[in-house]
């Protein structure tokens, strides 16, 4: 299969194709999801949650979000790969830029993606001059919700679904190769998709969006700590390692694990000569 390109994914919007897209924090399962054919493999800010142990994306540092891309990197080889700029780090055009080529320069990312509409276009603008691609992301904006408090629906009045609206042109305008739209309603995702020309990927944004992203340990039943509706978990992993764990733990302690085939020998001559040369350390 053939590297995925900003034209492959503009051809597929063309064509009515559908863009798959993942998240991915490490090399094996970033290996995975290049090898099943995933168009976008993104390093999300989503990995201070589902990885980390935080409780807001807002507490990543741009070292962590490196340190992670850079695995991902390392199992990627055909997917388009973006990395997702961390809280804080594109203030200033200037902040956004130096940032910006990190992810590319160090961690070898094809794109960058930042949240927000009408607020970032500055730093957009700034970066599409430096010939950096950039993912835009409206909606449903963790980096923009306090610690500690749940997330919602957004774009759902008229006034807010039209400024949505008017932010996801601005995104194109300026140079956006693509926007995520967020837990809006499905009516939005479908206007805000016929309005651009660029590809939208949605995430709780309904079925008409021209790709589609979840986050991957939702997809695997692997995050537990909550479940949003637009979560359709294609397994239940947690529950297989419990298993897996619970049996492990039984047979260790009942001491039917390990057993001689999982051991090493030594020959039979080396045993006799050790067995001789620690008769003295014995104290039998
Ligand atoms: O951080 C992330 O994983 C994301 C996706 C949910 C789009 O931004």
């Amino acid at each position: 299969m053939k590297e995925v390109t900003v034209s492959n994914l503009l051809e597929k919007k063309r064509r009515h194709e559908k863009i798959t897209a993942l998240t991915a924090y490490d090399t094996p399962m970033a290996e995975m999801l290049d090898r099943l054919g995933i168009d976008l493999i993104l390093v999300g800010d989503s990995v201070g949650m589902v990885l980390l142990g935080y409780s807001s994306t807002r507490f990543v540092t741009m070292d962590e979000m490196i340190h992670h891309t850079k695995a991902v990197r390392r199992g990627v080889k055909r997917a388009y790969l973006v990395g997702d700029m961390p809280y804080r780090s594109y203030q200033t055009p200037a902040a956004a830029y130096k940032n910006a080529c990190r992810f590319i320069d160090e961690a070898g990312c094809d794109a960058v993606k930042l949240e927000g509409g009408e607020a970032v276009l500055p730093v957009l603008r700034f970066l599409r001059k430096k010939k950096i691609q950039v993912q835009g992301h409206l909606g449903l904006l963790p980096q923009s919700v306090k610690p500690g408090t749940p997330f919602h629906l957004k774009a759902k009045d008229p006034l807010s679904a039209k400024q949505l609206m008017e932010e996801a042109s601005l995104l194109e305008k300026e140079g956006a190769f693509s926007i995520i739209l967020e837990c809006i309603p499905y009516e939005v995702g479908r206007m805000v998709t016929a309005l651009v020309k660029i590809p939208t990927i949605g995430i709780g944004a309904g079925p008409f969006c021209d790709g589609q992203i979840l986050v991957t340990h939702d997809l695997l039943g692997l995050f537990q700590t909550f479940k949003p509706r637009f979560v359709k978990p294609y397994a239940d992993l947690a529950q297989r390692v419990g298993r897996a764990v619970a049996t492990y733990r039984r047979e260790v302690s009942n001491r039917s694990f390990p057993t001689l085939h999982h051991s090493f020998s030594m020959a039979p001559e080396a045993l006799r000569q050790l067995k001789r040369i620690t008769q003295s350390l014995r104290h039998d």
